[in-house]
């Protein structure tokens, strides 16, 4: 609490003890309120892996939105987020800190199209492969991904691109078919960035949402 003499503001000492009491106070709570979300978060989580992605291999905080479709055979790191209405098939491996926005699809290698005589739907399944999405990479609203590609750590899927070769490290791509606009970081940088990647992913302060 300041009070103002003139253009004067100067706090007592009993108002200094109450405004940081309040403080402490305040952001007891916000990191009580904060446990409580990452614990319902938690929670959620160990639900969908447990009863609908069952066989799923996820770190902690992982976020899955809704109508996400999860194949077998998926495994994904520490804080891994997953936007709604995303498809994935079997066998999609994702590193610690990765995002997929909403509506990314992994497709292809689902459907044998090559026996004369018998039509598409019947002709059966060529065989699986995985998927590899390293750590850090941030896949655009609406990418569309080849099965069987890999994602190199630290790369950026722009928003509806599609996807159809493996992209390196740190590659910034777009477009349709998905072509390398830049690099997110320069070599020095990306060796900063690999150190950090290497040791045991630890939380974050999340951006909160857009202004
Ligand atoms: C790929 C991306 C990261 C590039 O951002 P950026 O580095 O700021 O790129 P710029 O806006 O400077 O654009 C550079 C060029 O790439 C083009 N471009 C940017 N994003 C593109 C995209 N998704 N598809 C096709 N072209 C794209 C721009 O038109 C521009 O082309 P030009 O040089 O011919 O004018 C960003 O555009 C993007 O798609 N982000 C994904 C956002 C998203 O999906 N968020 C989901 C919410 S969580």
């Amino acid at each position: 609490m300041a009070d103002r003499t003139g253009d004067m503001s100067y706090e007592t000492g009993a108002s200094t003890l109450l405004r940081t009491r309040r403080s402490r106070v305040g952001d007891c709570c916000h990191v009580l309120v904060g446990e409580g979300k990452e614990l319902l978060k938690e929670i959620r989580a160990w639900i969908l892996v447990r009863f609908r992605y069952r066989g799923a291999r996820v770190g902690r905080s992982f976020h899955v939105g809704k109508a996400v479709s999860i194949g077998p055979g998926f495994v994904a790191g520490d804080f891994v987020y997953i936007g709604p209405h995303s498809q994935l098939p079997p066998r999609v491996h994702i590193g610690h800190y990765s995002s997929l926005s909403a509506q990314v699809a992994i497709v292809g290698s689902d459907h044998q199209y090559d026996k004369p005589g018998v039509p598409v739907v019947y002709s059966g399944r060529p065989p699986s492969s995985v998927t590899t999405i390293g750590k850090d990479v941030l896949i655009g609203h609406g990418a569309i991904l080849l099965r069987g590609i890999s994602i190199g750590n630290g790369a950026v899927v722009g928003a509806g691109a599609i996807v159809t070769k493996d992209v390196p490290p740190y590659a910034i791509v777009v477009g349709v078919p998905a072509k390398v606009l830049r690099y997110r970081f320069d070599e020095q940088e990306q060796a900063i960035h690999e150190e950090m990647l290497a040791q045991p992913a630890t939380r974050g302060q999340h951006p909160g949402p857009l202004m």
